[in-house]
């Protein structure tokens, strides 16, 4: 039986694991974590993360020949295929601090396996690395190796948080990539047979080592990328009074384009899109790529161009000033269908209304009081280290309540911004919420799923991005 072990039980290591675990049922697939928590969590009936289907296939293999472990050498030292998705978040500290991938969680995953191997092993790159990771890392084996073989595949991982479980069972593409000898090739081969079980062969690709490991930080580039063209276009849609939605669908009806991935929104999130960018331009910039470097930056200066013009056009709207008012946050993960707030839009905008002295009152079905207050109360770049080593009871941000009703955080407020897309946000009664809000009363929908026709007949001065502007709205244009 071939064993795989995990290191790292996540957001992809878990469910990654899951799913091999199913679709393989000769393999046996060990998660492991230096997180105590997190592991009773997979093995208890509330999952550390909220994610659509998870359950299922969690409860359909688990202690079958899937197991979640703390024990994480014994797990490396007997298995043949050890995965690495340990977190890589960018340095907060020293060189290349703000942009440089931090490799800390790594190093010590492969000196811990250098450590405790006793047999050959091919070790996977499941985690997003800089390129040439694969040659430190082969450094640290093969200086402590002890006489054992290693084989380094780059296996970056794809999927998207809230179809993560439809992601890995239909993949685009699986890559793999390795070293192009003779032992590179049956490692590559090794791993494509695992994939093999349910993945259709012309759908696995494999490369050499630096084509994988560039190909993922490419591949997320040209996701946010595309998000911050419509975005910028949002923006002169509202100055000319075009509609970003019909833009969008002319663009996207071009096969070239194609209709994915051209959401206007308050700025995209996720622990992945700004990090693996920074990380791309830190690597340009070591490599004197300067242009390069500038051109990959505006991404994530068009996202946080996008993040302040909406605050500016929630504070421009209310008479310049919501000092004291109360403001409901309808949703405050990066996306709907997951509870994951890392790099949520959400924490630049409540950050950016409580400077204005707003009271937020803030609703969304997944995400916890503790965990608001956390990201409220933190510095940026510190929420990527493991949600153990954050501070366990966050001073709590003043001015701030968390709630768990969406009428109960409209109630009396002057106004309502909607950060995630969840569907239960388009079926609210607005009516109801109007009737109970101060007025004026102001929608600001960050995520375009509002009817704002039917909002303006309730009587809802209304801004939704990219749209043609409330006539109330053209009067007092935003400060960008
Ligand atoms: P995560 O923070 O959810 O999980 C990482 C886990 O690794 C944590 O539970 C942590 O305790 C554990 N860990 C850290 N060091 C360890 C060690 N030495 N031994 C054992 N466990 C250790 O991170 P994630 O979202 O799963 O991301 C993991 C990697 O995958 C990152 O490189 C990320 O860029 C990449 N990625 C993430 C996504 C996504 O949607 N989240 C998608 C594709 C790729
Ligand atoms: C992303 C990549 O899609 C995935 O392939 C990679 O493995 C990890 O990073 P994720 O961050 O989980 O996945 O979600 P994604 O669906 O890409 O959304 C990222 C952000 O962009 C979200 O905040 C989302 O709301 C925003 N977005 C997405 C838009 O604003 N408009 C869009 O059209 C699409």
């Amino acid at each position: 039986m071939v064993k795989i072990c995990c290191i790292g039980a996540g957001y992809v290591g878990g469910p990654t694991m899951a799913v091999i675990a199913l679709k393989c049922p000769s393999i046996e697939v060990v998660v492991v974590d230096i997180s105590v928590s997190r592991i009773m969590a997979w093995n208890s009936d509330q999952l550390p993360i909220y994610e659509p289907g998870l359950d299922e296939v969690v409860k359909q293999c688990r202690g079958k020949n899937l197991f979640f472990s703390t024990d994480v050498e014994r797990h490396v030292a007997e298995a043949d295929i050890i995965f690495v998705s340990v977190n890589t978040p960018t340095k907060t500290r020293g060189l290349g601090a703000g942009k440089a991938a931090d490799l800390t969680y790594w190093e010590s995953a492969a000196r811990m396996i250098a450590d405790v191997s006793k047999s050959n092993k091919i070790v996977v790159e499941k985690s997003t690395v800089p390129v040439k990771t694969a040659e430190a890392i082969e450094k640290i084996l093969s200086h402590n190796s002890k006489g054992i073989k290693y084989q380094i595949l780059s296996n970056p991982e794809f999927l998207a948080e809230g179809t993560a479980i439809q992601d890995l069972f239909n993949p685009d593409r699986v890559l793999i990539g390795g070293r192009e000898t003779p032992e590179g090739q049956k490692a590559i081969q090794a791993l494509k047979n695992v994939y093999a079980h349910w993945v259709p062969e012309d759908r696995i690709l494999s490369t050499n080592l630096w084509s994988a490991e560039l190909s993922k930080l490419a591949a997320n580039a040209f996701l946010a990328q595309r998000i911050s063209s419509v975005n910028a276009m949002s923006a002169l849609c509202e100055a000319t009074g075009a509609d970003v939605s019909q833009v969008s669908h002319a663009v996207g009806k071009d096969t070239r384009i194609g209709p994915k991935f051209l959401n206007a929104s308050v700025g995209f999130g996720g622990s992945c899109f700004q990090k693996d960018i920074l990380n791309l331009v830190y690597i340009c910039e070591c490599n004197g790529l300067t242009e390069v470097a500038n051109y990959w930056k505006q991404v994530i200066k068009v996202n946080d161009y996008q993040k302040n013009r909406f605050v500016n056009r929630v504070v421009s709207s209310m008479f310049n000033t919501v000092s004291g008012k109360k403001i409901a946050i309808l949703g405050f993960a990066f996306k709907k269908d997951t509870g994951d707030t890392r790099e949520t839009p959400a924490i630049d905008v409540c950050k950016g209304l409580l400077g204005d002295k707003a009271h937020l009152s803030i609703y969304d079905p997944q995400v916890t009081e503790d965990q608001i207050q956390r990201d409220l109360s933190m510095n940026k770049f510190d929420w990527d280290h493991p949600i153990h080593l954050q501070p366990m009871s966050p001073t709590s941000v003043k001015q701030v309540s968390v709630v768990w009703d969406a009428y109960e955080a409209t109630k009396d407020a002057h106004g309502i911004c909607i950060l995630t897309e969840w569907d239960e946000f388009k079926k609210l009664d607005y009516k109801k919420i109007f009737d109970s809000m101060q007025k004026p009363a102001f929608v600001f929908d960050g995520r375009n799923i509002a009817n704002v026709e039917k909002l303006r007949e309730i009587g809802f001065i209304v801004y939704s991005i990219g749209k043609p502007l409330d006539p109330w709205l053209k009067d007092m244009p935003a400060m960008a």
